[in-house]
């Protein structure tokens, strides 16, 4: 027996025994009672526990003498600038940010939103939330004002944290006028903002609102003001991070302290075979999960070495960008989304870029967020020559369900898997009627209940839409939403979601959300959005519209305007570009969409004309339609 399976069986026979094991590397307060249970009818663990992340991930690694070890590097193309912050420099500023925080009256459990793009005090922000024990919930750069809006309602903070620009390839974002048109919005009044001014673009500022960064960090250094780490329980939350759900209204997934510090700092050395002083890239954003485990706090945890690109994989400057970074830093893992790699391998093909650096030190390459075609891991090897390793999970897990486990064991590869379930995670196939299917059939991916450390322990302030999302369906189980199969050596393959979530270019997306908004265009009686295949990024948005009678209006003029309005709801990330005008659209006898349908003819896939299609000759119609316009 392998490595990985004598791992995978010993938790399976005791998971208590395992996760107390674990729980072993982590700095404690005060011990547990009891290290799995329910609590309010939750699933909880480390009850009774009381910890502090921003300890853990700082002040235990420099009281053990590690204090000048590189522990965050910042390099950014985008504006040239590159700094790096020792574990002893980094707990400085975190001190100093989380003194600031206390100053502005920010007390454990109060909410702070943190909407910053790729800085080191985007870092610092979390990290100084976690010392005093509030609770941050970091916004992703590229969502505009009314998605912030929504979140600001849902979580009801007290502080937003914030800088003045972002930087993309083609333009500076102004956050700013974001901000206050969020703020504007919002039912819930924000009473402060702390505002970290770039060169690049200084924000006009509000008397008596928003505060500078730079100038309130200046004033606590002067002083000998200190903030030591404030004890919050394991089950006290961290952090809220909102996804996509199925509505339009984004999810707060809430994820709590003992429990989250204890996985990720298992998954370091255990998936991704991580040490101390090791560096550790993953090349996302703060906005995003990966961002909160694998950015910042799984390496911080690890003693190893962060680092924070703001650049792109390609264009800053060109396609060898990441190869750049992997050679100055001495990088030993990457970890990315395979669009990324898509996105230089149609640049530069024969990776002739690699060339041009020394890669030695990289060992290697993960990929994850959505689907890795056989054909992008297969580039990657040939021309990397380090094992390309796919894995699985969710903002929902915060950590590896399924994965190759580099630490404990790599296993062969299979393309197209994320390879094995992660100690933890009991993973069952089932069909609809929650039967478990034979191996090679696809269905419905489950895990069993309890889900292990470190997984959602709720959403925030809606323990109902948990149960009705994730418990309701199948009951001791999770659902994933995600489908796919096991095959005959317990290799898992996950094809695609169950619900109307999209990932385009690795990032989550609802397509019903973009159907609300759609809906409102005036001359839109109805429509449908569908993901479909796209060479780059995976999936793209596509909207099917149903013109109102009499509006002869270009249709082109139409096409601009739904454009127009889902990036100014949900933000330029949603890249919602092509609308389609059609005549009808296909649905079942009792009138729902058969937009699955619709997206097996545009992707050429196998499709079944469905036993309770209303009116089967649109399909007909529409796949005219589609041929018209060059989709087919
Ligand atoms: N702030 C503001 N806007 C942002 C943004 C941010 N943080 N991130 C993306 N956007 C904008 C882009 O500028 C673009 O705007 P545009 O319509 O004005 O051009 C839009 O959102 C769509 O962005 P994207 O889908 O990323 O496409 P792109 O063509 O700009 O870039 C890639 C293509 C492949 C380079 C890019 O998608 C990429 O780096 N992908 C990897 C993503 C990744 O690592 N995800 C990890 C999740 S785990
Ligand atoms: P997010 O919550 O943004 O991390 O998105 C999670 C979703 O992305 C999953 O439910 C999957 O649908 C998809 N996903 C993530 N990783 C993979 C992977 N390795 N293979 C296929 N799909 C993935």
């Amino acid at each position: 027996m392998g490595n990985y399976s004598k791992i995978y069986q010993s938790w399976q026979q005791q998971p208590e025994a395992f996760w107390a094991e674990a729980a072993k590397l982590i700095d404690w307060v005060k011990p547990f009672d009891k290290i799995q249970g329910e609590l309010d009818g939750l699933e909880r663990w480390y009850i009774g526990g009381q910890c502090n992340m921003a300890y853990n991930c700082l002040d235990r690694h420099v009281n053990a003498g590690l204090g000048d070890q590189v522990a965050l590097i910042y390099d950014s193309p985008v504006t040239g600038k590159k700094q790096q912050f020792t574990y002893a420099e980094l707990l400085v500023e975190v001190d100093a940010f989380a003194c600031v925080l206390q100053n502005t009256q920010i007390a454990k459990g109060d909410r702070v939103i943190i909407y910053m793009p790729m800085v080191p005090e985007a870092a610092i922000a979390m990290l100084a939330c976690a010392r005093i024990g509030a609770i941050h919930s970091v916004v992703f750069g590229g969502f505009a004002a009314p998605e912030l809006a929504a979140r600001i309602d849902d979580c009801a903070p007290k502080l937003i944290v914030a800088a003045s620009c972002g930087i993309e390839p083609n333009r500076i974002v102004e956050y700013k006028p974001l901000l206050d048109e969020a703020i504007d919005i919002a039912a819930h009044k924000v009473e402060k903002t702390i505002i970290l001014q770039r060169s690049e673009h200084v924000a006009i500022m509000h008397d008596g609102v928003d505060e500078d960064w730079q100038e309130l960090v200046n004033t606590v250094k002067a002083t000998d003001q200190q903030c030591a780490p404030v004890a919050v329980l394991a089950t006290d939350p961290l952090y809220v991070l909102y996804t996509s759900g199925t509505t339009g209204t984004p999810k707060g997934v809430v994820r709590d302290n003992g429990g989250y510090m204890v996985a990720l700092n298992w998954s370091m050395k255990a998936i991704y075979d991580i040490d101390a002083g090791d560096v550790f890239w993953a090349a996302s954003d703060v906005g995003w999960v990966v961002g909160h485990s694998y950015i910042v706090y799984g390496p911080l945890l690890q003693g190893a070495t962060a680092l924070m690109y703001e650049g792109k994989p390609i264009g800053t400057p060109d396609a060898g960008a990441y190869w750049r970074v992997i050679e100055e830093y001495k990088v030993k893992s990457l970890f990315t989304a395979p669009t990324a790699l898509r996105a230089i391998k149609k640049q530069d093909p024969e990776g002739k870029l690699m060339a041009d650096y020394d890669l030695s030190a990289f060992e290697v390459l993960y990929l994850a967020g959505e689907r890795a075609d056989p054909d992008t891991i297969k580039w990657a090897e040939q021309h990397l020559k380090v094992p390309v390793i796919d894995h699985w999970w969710q903002t929902e897990t915060g950590w590896p369900i399924a994965a190759n486990p580099m630490g404990i064991e790599q296993l062969p590869v299979k393309y197209g898997s994320s390879a094995k379930p992660m100690p933890g995670y009991e993973i069952v196939v089932v069909d609809d009627e929650g039967v478990p299917v034979a191996a090679n059939a696809t269905g419905n991916i489950l895990i069993k209940r309890p889900m292990p450390p470190g997984c959602l322990p709720t959403l925030w302030q809606a323990d109902e839409v948990l149960n009705e999302k994730y418990y309701a369906n199948f009951e001791g189980y999770y659902e994933t939403s995600d489908a796919g199969y096991l095959d005959e050596d317990g290799y898992l393959f996950i094809m695609a979601r169950t619900d109307d979530i999209i990932n385009v270019a690795g990032h989550r997306l609802s397509t019903g959300a973009m159907e609300e908004i759609i809906a409102g265009h005036k001359d839109v009686a109805e429509c449908a959005v569908i993901g479909i295949a796209d060479k780059l990024k995976g999936q793209m948005p596509i909207g099917l519209l149903i013109l109102n009678d009499g509006v002869n209006r270009p249709h082109e003029e139409i096409e601009v305007e739904c454009r127009q309005m889902v990036r100014e709801v949900i933000g330029p990330v949603a890249a919602y570009r092509t609308s389609i005008v059609v005549e009808r659209l296909p649905k079942t006898r009792s009138g729902k969409i058969l937009r699955a349908t619709m997206r097996k003819i545009i992707d050429g896939e196998a499709y079944k004309v469905p036993a309770t299609i209303d009116d089967p000759e649109i399909l007909v119609e529409l796949t005219a339609r589609f041929k018209d316009v060059g989709l087919i």
